[in-house]
């Protein structure tokens, strides 16, 4: 809490999807899997996936627009854009430079955030904090990704996971019991090659042979981030909730980053929090990283499953290693 008592509210949410809907029997005939195997092992049933001549600029700029329609807040009143991504346009200039000539958001400031899966997460918690010290007065934070365009679909161990899409919030001042309550964020970079592209920057910049050899292609430790990620949700949402003086018995809905159907069970079993507290839309998404926990806190809002006063809470985890988790309580 500030000594003035501003805290950060979510104002408005939007989000945007690409129209291609890739259902797993359509993987069946592009690599060795099966639908039961995506289905039992992740969840996922079918993903979006952007066409040819979509970039992430495009779903990220629908779902921002979408989220200051929904806050009633003009594109002119925002002081800041944050685009959470990995998955940017081009590797120069940030994405949220060109979301906001998009949007014609002529005072705002605009950077690109690479966190992976945490994305949102840690957007959250910066903005939160440009808004508690009086810094900004509207922020739009944006989670995208145009994972498809990253994925070996060759390599069947990724491909079957990633969708892409994008969601979006709005960000204000609000005042108490209302707004981010608390946030966590943590990493550990000796494990940053468990999900990584290996070439394409400076390490390796793109040549004839990282084309060649497939390098500029996401390659992941499946198993090794699944175990990671049970453990650091759990205890990154723990924390949160002892620094909100919370417990998970308060939480209306638990939100968290949509990796894997079992990582979800897992870590919603381990926190005690029954089937109808924990939003799930994977079968219809797969992981869409930074874009998958605003683009379910939007579907669960104009659901009507978020109501004044109720407690969220968010978790993710992702390439770096990253995690973190965050409460709100929802309201202004
Ligand atoms: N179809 C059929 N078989 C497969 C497939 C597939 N699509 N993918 C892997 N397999 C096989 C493997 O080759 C392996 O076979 P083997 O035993 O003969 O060697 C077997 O299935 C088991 O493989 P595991 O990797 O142990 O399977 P696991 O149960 O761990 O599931 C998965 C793999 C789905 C990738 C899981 O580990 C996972 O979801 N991990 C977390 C991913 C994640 O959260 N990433 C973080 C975000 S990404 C970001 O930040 C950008």
């Amino acid at each position: 809490m500030s000594p003035s008592g501003v805290r950060a509210v979510i104002r408005g949410t939007g989000s945007s999807l690409p129209e291609r809907i890739l259902h797993n029997t359509e993987l069946e005939k592009m690599v060795d899997t099966s639908d039961e195997w995506i289905t039992t092992r992740t969840g996922i049933r079918e993903r979006r996936v952007a066409g040819k001549d979509e970039p992430l600029s495009l779903f990220a700029t629908a779902a921002g627009e979408a989220a200051l329609k929904s806050a009633g807040v003009a594109a002119d009143d925002l002081d800041l854009i944050i685009c959470a991504t990995v998955t940017p346009d081009m590797p120069i200039p940030a994405t949220a430079c060109i979301i906001q000539d998009r949007l014609g958001a002529r005072r705002a400031a605009a950077f690109d955030l690479s966190a992976g899966c945490s994305g949102f997460i840690y957007g959250l918690s910066v903005a939160e904090k440009f808004i508690r010290t009086g810094s900004a007065g509207h922020i739009l934070l944006i989670g995208a990704e145009v994972l498809s365009k990253y994925v070996d679909w060759q390599d069947r161990t990724t491909c079957v996971l990633f969708g892409d899409g994008a969601g979006a919030v709005v960000l204000g001042a609000g005042t108490e019991p209302y707004g981010v309550l608390a946030s966590s964020l943590a990493s550990d970079g000796r494990m940053a090659d468990f999900i990584y592209v290996p070439a394409g920057g400076t390490r390796e910049p793109a040549s004839e042979s990282t084309v060649r050899e497939r390098r500029h292609f996401i390659k992941m430790k499946g198993n090794e981030t699944f175990k990671m990620a049970v453990r650091c949700m759990e205890d990154s949402a723990r924390t949160v909730l002892a620094q909100a003086g919370l417990t998970t018995g308060d939480v209306r809905l638990f939100i968290p980053h949509q990796a894997n159907r079992r990582i979800i069970d897992a870590v919603g079993g381990r926190l005690d929090l029954q089937a109808d507290q924990v939003y799930i839309n994977i079968d219809r998404i797969g992981n869409t990283s930074a874009a998958s926990i605003p683009l379910a806190l939007d579907e669960a809002v104009r659901a009507g499953r978020v109501q004044r006063d109720d407690v969220l809470l968010f978790a993710a985890f992702g390439t770096g290693l990253t995690w973190g988790a965050a409460a709100v309580r929802w309201g202004w």
